[in-house]
Protein backbone atom coordinates (compact mmCIF):
# COMPACT_ATOMS: atom_id res chain seq x y z
CA UNK A 1 0.00 0.00 0.00
CA UNK A 2 1.53 3.65 -1.12
CA UNK A 3 1.46 5.86 2.14
CA UNK A 4 -0.84 8.63 2.64
CA UNK A 5 0.33 11.89 2.32
CA UNK A 6 -1.02 15.15 3.16
CA UNK A 7 -1.68 16.69 0.54
CA UNK A 8 -4.58 14.30 -0.13
CA UNK A 9 -5.44 14.32 3.71
CA UNK A 10 -5.73 18.81 3.27
CA UNK A 11 -9.16 18.43 2.60
CA UNK A 12 -10.66 15.70 5.11
CA UNK A 13 -8.36 17.24 7.83
CA UNK A 14 -9.34 21.30 7.11
CA UNK A 15 -13.40 19.93 6.91
CA UNK A 16 -13.57 17.73 10.04
CA UNK A 17 -11.17 19.28 12.46
CA UNK A 18 -10.52 23.29 11.88
CA UNK A 19 -12.50 26.08 11.89
CA UNK A 20 -14.47 25.23 15.55
CA UNK A 21 -16.12 22.16 14.41
CA UNK A 22 -14.05 19.57 16.10
CA UNK A 23 -14.70 19.41 19.66
CA UNK A 24 -11.10 18.25 21.27
CA UNK A 25 -9.68 20.98 19.19
CA UNK A 26 -12.52 23.60 20.67
CA UNK A 27 -12.87 22.61 24.13
CA UNK A 28 -9.70 21.09 25.18
CA UNK A 29 -6.26 21.70 22.70
CA UNK A 30 -7.27 24.90 21.56
CA UNK A 31 -7.44 26.73 24.64
CA UNK A 32 -4.62 24.77 26.78
CA UNK A 33 -2.88 25.94 23.57
CA UNK A 34 -3.64 29.71 24.34
CA UNK A 35 -2.51 29.12 28.04
CA UNK A 36 0.92 27.56 27.72
CA UNK A 37 1.44 29.90 24.74
CA UNK A 38 0.48 33.08 26.39
CA UNK A 39 3.69 35.18 27.34
CA UNK A 40 5.59 33.84 24.54
CA UNK A 41 6.93 36.38 22.08
CA UNK A 42 8.84 34.33 19.19
CA UNK A 43 6.33 31.46 18.23
CA UNK A 44 7.25 28.38 16.48
CA UNK A 45 4.54 26.52 15.12
CA UNK A 46 5.94 22.96 13.91
CA UNK A 47 3.43 21.01 11.45
CA UNK A 48 1.05 23.62 11.71
CA UNK A 49 -1.33 22.33 8.91
CA UNK A 50 -3.78 24.82 7.90
CA UNK A 51 -2.83 27.38 10.68
CA UNK A 52 -5.54 26.40 13.78
CA UNK A 53 -3.09 27.00 16.28
CA UNK A 54 -0.31 29.67 14.58
CA UNK A 55 -3.76 32.07 14.61
CA UNK A 56 -4.14 31.33 17.62
CA UNK A 57 -1.24 32.43 19.19
CA UNK A 58 -1.00 35.51 17.02
CA UNK A 59 -4.47 36.37 18.60
CA UNK A 60 -2.66 36.10 21.82
CA UNK A 61 0.00 38.32 21.09
CA UNK A 62 2.81 36.17 19.46
CA UNK A 63 4.92 36.91 16.45
CA UNK A 64 4.41 33.50 14.65
CA UNK A 65 5.36 31.46 11.94
CA UNK A 66 4.11 28.32 11.29
CA UNK A 67 5.98 25.32 8.96
CA UNK A 68 4.47 22.73 7.00
CA UNK A 69 5.61 20.18 4.07
CA UNK A 70 2.47 20.14 2.63
CA UNK A 71 1.93 22.50 0.06
CA UNK A 72 -2.16 22.58 0.02
CA UNK A 73 -2.48 23.07 4.21
CA UNK A 74 0.12 25.93 3.68
CA UNK A 75 -1.89 27.37 1.02
CA UNK A 76 -4.98 27.55 3.44
CA UNK A 77 -3.49 28.43 6.15
CA UNK A 78 -1.83 31.83 4.22
CA UNK A 79 -5.66 32.10 3.09
CA UNK A 80 -6.89 32.00 6.25
CA UNK A 81 -4.36 34.69 7.43
CA UNK A 82 -4.35 36.03 10.87
CA UNK A 83 -1.17 37.03 11.28
CA UNK A 84 1.29 34.52 11.50
CA UNK A 85 3.57 33.66 8.61
CA UNK A 86 4.11 30.67 6.75
CA UNK A 87 6.83 28.56 5.37
CA UNK A 88 6.93 25.28 3.38
CA UNK A 89 9.81 23.22 5.32
CA UNK A 90 9.83 20.01 7.29
CA UNK A 91 10.38 19.49 11.14
CA UNK A 92 13.46 17.54 10.36
CA UNK A 93 15.47 20.55 8.78
CA UNK A 94 13.99 23.73 10.10
CA UNK A 95 14.89 26.70 7.93
CA UNK A 96 15.95 29.14 11.13
CA UNK A 97 18.75 29.85 13.22
CA UNK A 98 19.95 28.44 16.35
CA UNK A 99 18.00 30.27 19.26
CA UNK A 100 15.37 32.11 16.98
CA UNK A 101 12.18 30.95 19.16
CA UNK A 102 10.91 31.54 22.95
CA UNK A 103 8.58 28.48 22.09
CA UNK A 104 7.79 25.67 19.67
CA UNK A 105 4.95 23.81 19.44
CA UNK A 106 3.87 20.94 17.44
CA UNK A 107 0.22 20.06 17.74
CA UNK A 108 -0.48 16.30 16.74
CA UNK A 109 2.13 15.73 14.38
CA UNK A 110 5.29 13.98 16.15
CA UNK A 111 3.39 11.26 15.75
CA UNK A 112 3.17 11.06 11.64
CA UNK A 113 7.00 11.84 11.79
CA UNK A 114 9.82 8.91 11.09
CA UNK A 115 13.26 10.81 12.44
CA UNK A 116 12.13 11.53 16.10
CA UNK A 117 15.82 12.42 17.72
CA UNK A 118 16.59 14.62 14.59
CA UNK A 119 12.97 16.62 15.37
CA UNK A 120 13.54 17.01 18.54
CA UNK A 121 17.05 18.30 18.23
CA UNK A 122 16.27 20.65 15.37
CA UNK A 123 13.50 21.94 18.26
CA UNK A 124 16.00 22.66 20.64
CA UNK A 125 18.19 24.05 18.31
CA UNK A 126 15.95 26.73 17.24
CA UNK A 127 14.78 27.12 21.00
CA UNK A 128 16.32 29.87 22.95
CA UNK A 129 17.73 28.66 26.49
CA UNK A 130 15.26 28.74 28.66
CA UNK A 131 12.85 28.47 25.79
CA UNK A 132 9.36 26.08 25.86
CA UNK A 133 8.37 23.18 23.81
CA UNK A 134 5.10 22.58 23.69
CA UNK A 135 3.78 19.16 22.18
CA UNK A 136 -0.01 17.91 21.82
CA UNK A 137 -0.12 14.23 20.77
CA UNK A 138 -2.08 10.91 19.86
CA UNK A 139 -1.57 9.33 23.85
CA UNK A 140 0.55 6.10 22.69
CA UNK A 141 -0.26 4.45 25.48
CA UNK A 142 -4.40 4.13 24.78
CA UNK A 143 -3.98 4.89 21.17
CA UNK A 144 -1.42 2.36 20.19
CA UNK A 145 -2.58 0.00 17.48
CA UNK A 146 -4.72 -1.97 17.73
CA UNK A 147 -6.52 -0.54 20.79
CA UNK A 148 -10.15 0.64 21.42
CA UNK A 149 -13.46 -0.11 23.02
CA UNK A 150 -14.88 -3.33 23.23
CA UNK A 151 -18.35 -5.05 24.27
CA UNK A 152 -17.64 -8.39 25.15
CA UNK A 153 -21.06 -10.26 24.72
CA UNK A 154 -19.27 -13.58 25.65
CA UNK A 155 -19.90 -12.80 29.13
CA UNK A 156 -22.95 -12.45 31.24
CA UNK A 157 -23.61 -9.44 31.91
CA UNK A 158 -21.65 -8.14 29.01
CA UNK A 159 -18.18 -6.35 29.97
CA UNK A 160 -16.76 -3.02 28.64
CA UNK A 161 -13.04 -2.41 28.66
CA UNK A 162 -10.11 -0.34 26.49
CA UNK A 163 -8.01 -2.86 24.48
CA UNK A 164 -5.07 -1.97 24.50
CA UNK A 165 -2.53 -3.20 21.48
CA UNK A 166 1.14 -3.85 21.50
CA UNK A 167 2.45 -1.31 23.17
CA UNK A 168 6.15 -1.72 23.62
CA UNK A 169 6.77 -2.14 19.34
CA UNK A 170 7.87 0.63 17.88
CA UNK A 171 5.81 0.65 14.12
CA UNK A 172 4.95 2.79 10.95
CA UNK A 173 1.39 1.88 10.43
CA UNK A 174 -1.69 3.25 7.97
CA UNK A 175 -4.83 3.30 10.05
CA UNK A 176 -8.50 3.59 8.73
CA UNK A 177 -10.12 6.55 10.74
CA UNK A 178 -13.11 6.60 8.82
CA UNK A 179 -14.35 5.12 5.06
CA UNK A 180 -11.81 5.97 2.61
CA UNK A 181 -9.53 8.09 4.90
CA UNK A 182 -6.10 6.51 5.67
CA UNK A 183 -3.81 8.08 7.79
CA UNK A 184 -0.18 7.19 8.62
CA UNK A 185 0.75 6.87 12.17
CA UNK A 186 4.74 5.73 13.67
CA UNK A 187 3.54 4.42 17.01
CA UNK A 188 6.54 4.40 19.45
CA UNK A 189 6.22 3.77 23.44
CA UNK A 190 6.10 7.07 25.65
CA UNK A 191 9.60 6.27 26.97
CA UNK A 192 11.07 7.05 23.56
CA UNK A 193 9.55 10.28 23.65
CA UNK A 194 10.81 11.00 26.90
CA UNK A 195 13.98 10.44 25.99
CA UNK A 196 14.19 11.61 22.85
CA UNK A 197 13.38 15.16 24.88
CA UNK A 198 16.27 13.92 27.36
CA UNK A 199 18.63 13.62 24.98
CA UNK A 200 17.90 17.22 23.44
CA UNK A 201 18.54 18.88 26.81
CA UNK A 202 14.76 19.41 26.78
CA UNK A 203 13.67 18.98 30.45
CA UNK A 204 9.96 17.65 30.90
CA UNK A 205 8.31 19.95 33.38
CA UNK A 206 4.64 19.07 32.79
CA UNK A 207 2.73 16.02 31.53
CA UNK A 208 -0.67 16.02 31.29
CA UNK A 209 -3.27 13.47 30.16
CA UNK A 210 -6.94 14.92 30.16
CA UNK A 211 -10.22 13.14 30.12
CA UNK A 212 -11.67 13.40 26.42
CA UNK A 213 -13.81 16.56 26.68
CA UNK A 214 -17.62 16.74 27.00
CA UNK A 215 -18.28 17.54 23.45
CA UNK A 216 -16.11 14.86 22.32
CA UNK A 217 -18.01 12.36 24.98
CA UNK A 218 -21.53 13.69 23.75
CA UNK A 219 -21.13 12.50 20.08
CA UNK A 220 -22.46 8.96 20.81
CA UNK A 221 -23.61 6.72 24.07
CA UNK A 222 -20.57 4.58 23.93
CA UNK A 223 -18.18 7.59 24.25
CA UNK A 224 -19.15 8.05 27.67
CA UNK A 225 -17.69 4.40 28.82
CA UNK A 226 -14.23 5.59 27.59
CA UNK A 227 -14.35 8.92 30.00
CA UNK A 228 -11.42 7.21 32.11
CA UNK A 229 -9.07 6.75 28.44
CA UNK A 230 -7.23 9.67 27.83
CA UNK A 231 -6.89 10.58 23.89
CA UNK A 232 -4.37 13.31 24.17
CA UNK A 233 -1.14 13.69 25.86
CA UNK A 234 0.25 17.03 26.36
CA UNK A 235 4.48 17.33 27.18
CA UNK A 236 5.61 20.54 28.14
CA UNK A 237 9.98 20.80 28.03
CA UNK A 238 11.91 23.84 28.46
CA UNK A 239 15.26 23.78 26.63
CA UNK A 240 17.92 23.76 29.24
CA UNK A 241 21.05 25.94 29.32
CA UNK A 242 23.14 22.81 29.17
CA UNK A 243 23.10 19.21 28.99
CA UNK A 244 23.46 17.58 31.96
CA UNK A 245 25.90 15.67 33.33
CA UNK A 246 26.16 11.75 32.60
CA UNK A 247 25.47 9.51 35.48
C1 LIG B 1 -2.92 16.05 12.21
S1 LIG B 1 -2.28 17.36 11.25
C2 LIG B 1 -2.09 18.63 12.49
C3 LIG B 1 -2.04 20.01 11.90
C4 LIG B 1 -1.94 21.16 12.91
N1 LIG B 1 -0.79 21.01 13.78
C5 LIG B 1 -3.19 21.28 13.74
O1 LIG B 1 -3.14 21.00 14.94
O2 LIG B 1 -4.22 21.66 13.18
C6 LIG B 1 -0.62 16.77 11.00
C7 LIG B 1 0.27 17.76 10.28
O3 LIG B 1 1.62 17.25 10.28
C8 LIG B 1 2.23 17.71 9.10
N2 LIG B 1 3.45 16.93 8.86
C9 LIG B 1 3.56 15.67 8.38
N3 LIG B 1 4.86 15.35 8.25
C10 LIG B 1 5.58 16.40 8.71
C11 LIG B 1 6.99 16.69 8.82
N4 LIG B 1 7.91 15.78 8.48
N5 LIG B 1 7.34 17.89 9.29
C12 LIG B 1 6.42 18.81 9.68
N6 LIG B 1 5.08 18.59 9.58
C13 LIG B 1 4.69 17.41 9.09
C14 LIG B 1 1.14 17.52 8.06
O4 LIG B 1 1.40 18.22 6.87
C15 LIG B 1 -0.07 18.03 8.81
O5 LIG B 1 -0.23 19.40 8.65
Amino acid sequence: MSRPHWNDLARWWIDEFTNGVDAEYEEQILPLAATELAGCGRVLDVGCGEGQVSRLAAACGSTVVGVDPTTELVRVAVERGGGPTYVRAAAGALPFRDASFDAVVMCLVIEHIDALADVVGEIARVLVPGGRFCSFLNHPLFQTPGSGFVEDYVLDPPEQYWRVGRYLEEIDHVETVQPGVQVRFVHRPLSAYVNALVEAALFLEWMFEPAPPAGFLARAPEYAATAAIPRLLYLRATKRSQLPASP
